[in-house]
């Protein structure tokens, strides 16, 4: 017998500003994207003796109690009712997601978040955010080894946070709504292939790289500044020198190129590619009336998939259904 439906839900995530010049101790800014979402959907059912998993888009269905320690859902559920002291109710608990994979925009963390949201739902109980980023953290662990922490932040805060290597994450708010319009290439960032290259290079020629570390730390400053007095000009026209000091470092690509021409030529306040490069995503500043012109620009210029989202300090949401 159907007894009750939980669902749940959290946003993909962005890079702004500072990758790669992150991972060697410079200030890095990422944001939650709200316009694609990972959903969790807890069906309880009297007299079911096992919670089933299933990731909807996968077409896989697994059983808590035979889920191996690896799987990232059963260890985001196993971690949340430990936190919540509960032993696992009896149903499905059914996961679903429009964040792109392997894209950089956060899906697993978002998964794990919005799998946490709806047990606690369930329990009657809220996780804060700091809790349920440490416990997001534990099952990104699973994948990444040293997750950098950025993606359980900006998730489960539902924030944009500002973050530095070794320090604690800081969510921040931002007083003004921006819109970013974001291609993605289709094209998986090859993210652990560029990082070791930009180590390659800086091995080689340290002082140059410790430079344009230090030129995109500045950026990152400048960024923030811009952001939180809602100067867009300003702000885009530090992704601008975010790229280029990117396709320096040698992490861009010809179609990343190409498309951060297409978002300047449709009149975009800047543009610049996020995350690891080479392929995954660039973000584009725009005005909101201009967005849909910017968005034709990017899919005219290869882009295979575009969101526009607006960047706000947006709530958390769980609800009982
Ligand atoms: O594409 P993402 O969101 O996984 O970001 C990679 C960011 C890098 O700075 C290139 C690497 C890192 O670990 O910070």
């Amino acid at each position: 017998m159907l007894h009750a439906l939980y669902t749940a839900s959290a946003p993909g995530k962005i890079i702004l500003m500072g990758e790669h010049a992150v991972v060697y101790g410079r200030p890095a800014m990422a944001v939650p994207v709200h316009q694609v979402q990972a959903t969790a959907t807890l069906t309880v059912q009297d007299g079911a003796s096992d919670l089933w998993i299933a990731a909807t888009d996968l077409g896989q269905r697994t059983a808590l109690s035979s889920a191996p320690p690896v799987n990232p859902l059963a260890q985001a559920v196993r971690l949340t009712l430990t936190f919540l002291q509960r032993a696992a109710p009896g149903g499905e608990l059914s996961v679903h997601s429009t964040i792109p994979l392997a894209g950089g925009m956060g899906s697993g963390a978002a998964v794990s978040t919005a799998i946490g949201r709806a047990l606690a739902a369930w329990a009657g109980q809220t996780i804060p955010a700091a809790d349920l980023s440490a416990l997001v953290y534990e099952v990104e662990r699973l994948h990444h080894g040293t997750p950098s922490g950025i993606d359980n932040t900006v998730i489960a805060y539902g924030q944009p946070v500002w973050f530095v290597k070794g320090q604690p994450p800081q969510p921040f708010a931002i007083p003004h709504t921006f819109w970013l319009v974001i291609a993605s290439t289709g094209i998986a960032s090859p993210t652990r292939e560029t990082v070791g290259d930009v180590r390659q290079s800086w091995l080689a020629d340290p002082l140059r790289f410790e430079g344009l570390f230090d030129d995109i730390a500045g950026l990152v400053n400048a960024g923030r500044a811009a952001m939180l007095a809602g100067d867009w000009p300003r702000l885009g026209a530090l992704f601008f020198q975010n790229q280029r000091l990117l396709a320096e470092m040698g992490v861009s690509a010809p179609i990343l190129d190409r498309l951060v021409d297409a978002a300047r030529l449709a009149g975009a306040f800047g543009a610049k590619l996020s995350g690891g490069g080479r392929g995954g995503n660039v973000i584009a500043l725009v005005e909101p009336a201009a967005a849909e012109t910017v968005a034709d620009a990017l899919r005219q210029a290869g882009a295979a998939a575009i969101f526009i989202t607006p960047v706000s300090a947006g709530a958390a949401r769980a609800a009982l259904l």
